[in-house]
């Protein structure tokens, strides 16, 4: 296998595929940090929804991304996201936050921040990193690039169970119609939009478990490295 210090594998896909879950445990068992690209769009939201920043004025969000110091931190499997030093780990997954991230992601200067955080990071040692972008613009040259898809019905599902096991009411037509608009609009953004990058490979996680997965994209990374 290549040096593990420098091994960077990407995952991509739309929500609800079990890419953080299954990159959490990817990283564990190759001894990679993880980093969630997600998590750095949620959390200028989060800043911009709280300082009343207008969404739309791209201008307004490249400055405060430049006032922005976003940290992630691996503990375990555990994950903590800072937001100027505070921790956001779960003021970031709200449904408000998750609805207008869209308008960082398709900022295209505020976006080209977000991937100079992101190469810093992956460029300090090795790392499996996630998002919808990571193997197409973030790092093209990565050591292995998975794309992770599931059909939108059992991506759904999943949403919905996380939702309820965490005590939350949720309508779950409404939550399969949100989820339909989040892969439109990420499929459809001029900057970074979410497709396979044509070296990477296609798993379909609809009828597998998370060790399914895990245990598919081992076999690739082992296979070649
Ligand atoms: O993975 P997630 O659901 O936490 O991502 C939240 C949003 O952030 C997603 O809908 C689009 C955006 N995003 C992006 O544009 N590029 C990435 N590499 C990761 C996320």
């Amino acid at each position: 296998m290549s040096d593990p210090q420098t091994q960077i594998i990407t995952i991509d896909g739309p929500a609800g595929a079990g890419k953080s879950t299954v990159a959490k445990q990817l990283a564990a068992e190759l001894n990679l940090s993880y980093l969630d690209t997600g998590a750095m769009y949620r959390a200028l939201t989060l800043k911009a929804i709280r300082q009343d920043v207008d969404l739309e004025d791209e201008d307004a969000l490249v400055t405060l991304a430049r006032q922005t110091t976003i940290d992630l931190e691996n503990h375990a499997s555990r994950v903590k996201v800072f937001l100027d030093d505070e921790n956001v780990s779960e003021a970031i997954r709200t449904i408000e936050v998750t609805n207008k991230t869209f308008y960082v992601a398709r900022a295209p200067r505020a976006r080209a921040i977000m991937v100079e955080w992101q190469r810093a990071i992956g460029g300090r040692k090795g790392v499996v990193v996630e998002g919808r972008d990571v193997g197409t613009v973030v790092f093209p040259r990565a050591t292995k690039k998975f794309y992770l898809d599931a059909d939108i019905g059992e991506r759904s599902r999943r949403r919905i169970a996380e939702l309820r096991e965490k005590g939350n009411d949720v309508d779950a037509d409404k939550l399969t119609a949100e989820l339909k608009e989040r892969d439109h609009k990420d499929k459809t953004r001029n900057v970074g939009p979410l497709k396979k990058a044509d070296d990477a490979i296609l798993i379909d996680s609809t009828h597998l478990s998370i060790d399914e997965v895990i245990g598919e994209m081992l076999k690739h990374i082992k296979k070649d490295g």
